[in-house]
């Protein structure tokens, strides 16, 4: 229990919000489930999102089209980015939810998100942000953004593996979402046992459900240590000079990136466009260079502990896989 506070402290901080405005849960979809489950979504309700966000958010309100929600999925032009008039010309007085990510997992694109959550705001409707792909290696401030709900979790930024989500809500709505996706950590008097009443937590821990993964928590607070300590407007800086030589060198040697044009919106994920890409991060990983692959894309990922010399050595490597296999 004292690591759970811990933990919850420091994602708190590190988002400058309050530990009682953080719920626990193991995974992004548990978040979407819970925090859905309080906004009583039926016929009439709108929910927007982008095509260019993680597809376990589309594909959870899809799964409410029975219910009667109609889900708005803004397409991308380029693949890169969705121009804030999409946002405008999809928000309705219908919408209910507004989702989208800080930084887009498909294309490393860092967007403004305080237009989005004013748009929603003036339509009546609540901003959730997906940060998974941003926490920890950009900053956000979600009072200054005034943001309703944002998710994260432990398995890319905050270096804590996976079984462990993150969601801030907005110490205002708390009190008033009830969840009917629920548990006895949601409970106020959890420890009565008491199966006749459910009283749920003044914080934002009536969004949980069953026991925490417990494992993840030790290794999430580990992860959120090391963020902390060097913050995230340190680690940006670094890694924007890291995205900056990367980006040069690829394209230096001709390679096609989906990648944004300007280096103060590119987080410090990197598309690089190949023909089989999934080939090519075998090839990479028998180099000890580990990267990932989605899409048509091989995706490189360096953080703060990546050095200018690992870019170099990793384009050199993707350079003699090209031409001896022709990818
Ligand atoms: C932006 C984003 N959201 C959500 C997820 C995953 O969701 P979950 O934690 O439910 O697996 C990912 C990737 O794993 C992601 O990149």
């Amino acid at each position: 229990m004292a690591e759970i506070a811990s933990v919850r402290q420091q994602f708190a901080s590190l988002i400058n919000a309050s530990p009682s405005e953080i719920a626990i849960l193991p995974n992004i979809s548990s978040t979407l489930a819970a925090i859905s489950s309080s906004l009583d979504l039926g016929p009439g309700n709108q929910v927007v999102t982008t095509a260019l966000d993680f597809p376990t958010v589309a594909h959870h309100f899809l799964a409410k089209e029975r219910l009667g929600v109609k889900t708005t999925i803004i397409q991308s032009a380029d693949r890169i980015k969705i121009d804030p008039d999409q946002f405008e010309r999809a928000i309705s007085p219908d919408t209910a939810l507004v989702v989208t990510s800080h930084v887009y997992y498909s294309s490393g694109y860092a967007q403004d998100v305080g237009p989005i959550v004013d748009m929603a705001h003036q339509n009546g409707a609540l901003a959730m942000i997906d940060d998974y792909q941003s926490t920890g290696q950009m900053p956000i401030n979600v009072k200054e953004l005034d943001i309703d709900i944002l998710v994260s979790g432990g398995m890319k930024w905050l270096l804590g593996g996976p079984g462990i989500a993150f969601m801030y809500v907005k110490e205002d709505l708390v009190e008033n979402l009830s969840p009917t996706v629920t548990g006895w950590f949601a409970n106020r008097d959890q420890f009565d046992f008491n199966p006749n009443e459910i009283v749920f937590r003044d914080d934002a821990g009536r969004f949980e459900t069953g026991t925490p993964p417990v494992a993840s928590i030790f290794a999430g607070a580990e992860g959120l240590r090391f963020v902390n300590e060097i913050g995230p407007q340190a680690i940006r800086e670094r890694t924007k000079a890291i995205t900056g030589r990367l980006v040069g060198r690829l394209k230096d040697e001709g390679f096609k990136l989906r990648a944004p044009d300007d280096l103060d919106h590119h987080a410090s994920i990197t598309m690089v466009e190949m023909k089989d890409p999934a080939l090519a991060v075998q090839e990479l990983a028998k180099r000890d260079i580990i990267v990932d692959n989605r899409p048509g894309a091989v995706r490189f990922s360096p953080y703060f502990y990546n050095s200018f010399d690992d870019i170099d050595t990793a384009v050199s490597a993707l350079c003699e896989i090209r031409e001896a296999l022709e990818l």
